[in-house]
């Protein structure tokens, strides 16, 4: 039954009370706070710690996450499909939405995926990332909100965007349209804490539009065999945008997707990735779930499917993690909280 590392599911990084697990009636509230039971804080249990969860899933926004003092754009790639780079983005931006990000996904895949379990509209002639990157609507025209969530925007991807490969090969300034698009949404006041941006599965203008566009990337890693198979032609291409058109672009995170805890190679996939990038690789791993996989199904991400579920708490644990790391990127506005900007 077990999908997932129990482990690498349980964020330690949370002291914060877990109201209704222990009788605070009993205790009396203020002692309840007080109460450590020896060196274990409530929420350093399995138990607490989900329950703390699942409470942010039903009162979003209340949580304690740092906001970034600069807007984050974070592009995840990988040129290999099917490795969890859609899911990832869509779940991971639900996932700060519900702790008090602003949070803007642009959809750069033809298919849409990203739009579509974002719940916006994406059918041909609505206005998408393929108008912007040619040029022809400005940010505003194309962002939409997704109805899972106030905090939660997005720019779709339209199967128009499957030209654009081609389209943008003599257009002026074509590999970094997106750049400055994103520099127009900052001036008309979106108040954006982070852009996330779905790449396709390649390594084409479009990829590299999104890697001009962000400071961070962030690499899904399938727990597969040939997991790591092209990440080394990933990592040159990213050297390549960096020496020659964004010098601050670097491999901030790693996400492991689809573990499966039942198998020793999931195991062996973990090891061989942390080995290769270090403290890059997030601590809460993605377990393979069948509620993350229906979701898109239903329009949704599956922190709005299934909120109770393994990889909707997965998810949750991620975007944590990641806006912990804000400190690391050195632009956490330190003790600010989303309760403090009245989120
Ligand atoms: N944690 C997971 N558990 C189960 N299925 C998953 C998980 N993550 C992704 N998938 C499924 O794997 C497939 C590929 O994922 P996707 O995010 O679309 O990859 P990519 O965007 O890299 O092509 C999709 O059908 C998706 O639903
Ligand atoms: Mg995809």
């Amino acid at each position: 039954m077990s999908n997932g590392p129990a482990k690498a599911n349980v964020s330690r990084e949370t002291t914060s009370r877990v109201p209704g697990l222990l009788d605070t009636e009993i205790l009396g509230a203020e002692e309840f706070g007080r109460t450590s039971f020896g060196n274990i804080s409530p929420a350093d249990t399995p138990i607490a710690a989900e329950a703390q969860r699942a409470s942010q899933i039903l009162h979003p926004g209340t949580a304690d996450i740092p906001r970034p003092r600069e807007q984050r754009v974070i592009t995840i790639a990988n040129q290999k499909g099917g490795v969890g780079k859609t899911t990832t983005t869509v779940n991971l931006a639900a996932a700060l939405a519900i702790q008090g990000m602003r949070v803007l996904v642009i959809d750069l895949d033809p298919q849409g995926n990203a739009s579509t379990a974002l719940g916006v509209e994406h059918h041909s002639g609505v206005p998408s990332s393929y108008e912007l990157l040619i040029g022809e609507v400005k940010v505003g025209d194309a962002i939409q909100q997704s109805p899972h969530s106030e905090r939660l925007m997005c720019i779709p991807a339209t199967i128009d965007l499957a030209g654009a490969e081609i389209e943008l090969v003599s257009m002026v300034a074509r590999e970094s349209r997106l750049k400055t698009a994103i520099q127009e949404a900052n001036l008309a006041g979106y108040d954006i804490d982070y852009v996330m941006i779905d790449c396709p599965p390649s390594l084409g203008l479009l990829t590299v539009n999104a890697m001009v566009a962000a400071k961070e990337v962030l690499i899904p890693i399938q727990c597969e065999y040939y997991a790591l198979e092209g990440v080394g032609q990933l990592l040159r291409n990213i050297s390549l945008v960096q020496s020659h058109l964004n010098p601050e672009l670097h491999v901030s995170t790693v996400v492991l997707t689809m573990y499966d805890g039942r198998t020793k190679l999931a195991d062996q996939v973990a090891d061989e990735v942390r080995t290769h990038f270090g403290d890059a690789v997030l601590k809460s791993v993605i377990p393979r779930s069948v509620k993350v996989s229906e979701a898109p199904g239903y329009g949704m991400t599956v922190l709005n499917y299934d909120p109770g579920s393994r990889g909707a708490m997965s998810y949750l644990d991620a975007g944590r993690e990641l806006a912990a790391r804000a400190v690391l990127e050195g632009s956490a506005a330190a003790g600010e909280t989303t309760e403090e900007r009245g989120r």
